[in-house]
């Protein structure tokens, strides 16, 4: 069993991270102090797969432990299915003392946390995640959100869990689709922070297709390092934290344009990348050998996928309505080599346009 920190004073918590750990969450709450109740927010596919096995562990009797169903899909992270969560807290008299956990990928952990988040002001979650995204991104850093019809992640807050376990025998049963996903987000760590990093994944990217745990373990763990420094440093995005965003402008504009649920979210982070590194070495802040690093990378992980075929115009107006947009001025985060990146908002959106048309 692996332990790391992150450390933000009074909202402090740690990451375990292993293989076979789900059995293990009773001890480790335990040493948290005791909740009055506990809800179990999770979806279907998840709870055939590892509920037993979590409220094996657990050890609590079943009037305090209930359980959140959500339905299993980006759709349902919404307002609504909060409100369902937050009555059926009420129902049951949950208290400040009480406490959530989710079970699931990011969407039951976005949601979870975000109900955890404004009941009575917050109470306290526990983070479960069972997807490889959630393990190296959205599990650790404290936003929770759910979706707006029109616009992703749009009503939220900042509310740090009091503890991540990340049981990495649950990648095991995650769809290729999904595994690759979470890639996207790793590869990520190693270009903005951490060149040796990079090497790392470049070394061992055939162990890691083959979802070796012992590379895996590495990997997840550089990554939550990684992303603890950065939240430590700015834990509410006034500055450095902005860099974790590489790749997700592009993204989120390919994902909004093409419609919720058509790529995965990491599927667009990783068009988004390439697209970065492209940029990036056309505006001369990348050189040759350092951009085709990163597209070998990606091609080896499978994350060199085919970039959609959007009109120019509308990709920027959307890149412009993102959430990332500051004072109206488009934000990217473009490398300068592996390790390293810029965040601009001085390029000429002309330049962008002119760049989506021909983006390779
Ligand atoms: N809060 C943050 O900082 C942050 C960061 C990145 C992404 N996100 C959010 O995360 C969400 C995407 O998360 P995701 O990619 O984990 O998607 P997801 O939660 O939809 O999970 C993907 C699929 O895998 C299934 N699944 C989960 N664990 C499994 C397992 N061990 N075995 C088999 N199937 C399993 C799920 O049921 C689902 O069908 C988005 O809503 C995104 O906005 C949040
Ligand atoms: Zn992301």
């Amino acid at each position: 069993m692996d332990r790391l920190k992150v450390d933000l004073g009074a909202r402090s918590y740690e990451i375990v991270i292993g293989s076979g750990v789900l059995k293990d969450l009773g001890v480790l709450l335990r040493s948290l102090g005791q909740a009055s109740r506990i809800m179990l927010v999770t979806n279907p596919t998840v709870n055939d797969l590892y509920g037993e096995q979590l409220r094996a562990g657990l050890g609590v009797d079943d009037k305090h432990l209930i359980l959140g169903m959500i339905p299993d899909g980006e759709e349902y992270k919404t307002m609504e299915h909060a409100l369902r969560l937050i009555d059926l807290a009420v129902e049951h008299h949950f208290d400040r003392s009480s406490l959530i956990i989710t079970l699931g990928g990011g969407v039951i952990g976005d949601l979870g946390g975000f109900v955890a988040a404004i009941y009575q002001r917050g109470i306290d979650f526990v983070q479960v995640p069972t997807t490889l995204l959630a393990m190296v991104d959205s599990s650790v850093g404290g936003k929770v959100a759910v979706n707006h019809p029109r616009a992703k992640n749009m009503i939220g807050a900042f509310h740090q869990p009091r503890l991540v376990l990340i049981d990495t025998a649950t990648l095991k049963t995650l769809s290729s689709r999904d595994y690759r996903s979470g890639l996207a987000e790793t590869v990520k760590y190693g270009i903005i922070a951490d060149r040796d990093f990079f090497s790392f994944l470049q070394e061992n990217a055939e162990l890691i297709n083959r979802r070796d745990e012992t590379v895996l373990q590495h990997a997840i763990r550089r990554s939550c390092e990684i992303k603890a420094a950065i939240v430590e440093d700015d834990e509410r995005e006034s500055g450095v934290r902005a860099i974790l965003n590489l790749g997700h402008t592009f993204g989120h504009a390919i994902e909004t344009c093409c419609g919720y649920g058509t790529y995965r979210h990491g599927e667009a982070v990783a068009m988004g990348i390439v697209l970065a590194a492209r940029l990036a070495h056309r505006l001369n802040l990348l050189d040759t050998a350092e951009k085709e690093r990163i597209l070998a990378l990606m091609d080896a992980l499978g994350l060199n996928l085919p970039i959609p075929n959007l009109p120019p115009q509308k990709w920027l107006n959307v890149m412009s309505q993102d959430k990332k947009v500051r004072h109206g001025r488009l934000r990217l985060v473009l490398p300068t080599a592996i390790g390293q990146v810029v965040i601009r908002d001085d390029i000429d959106p002309a330049l962008i346009e002119e760049f989506l048309s021909r983006p390779d």
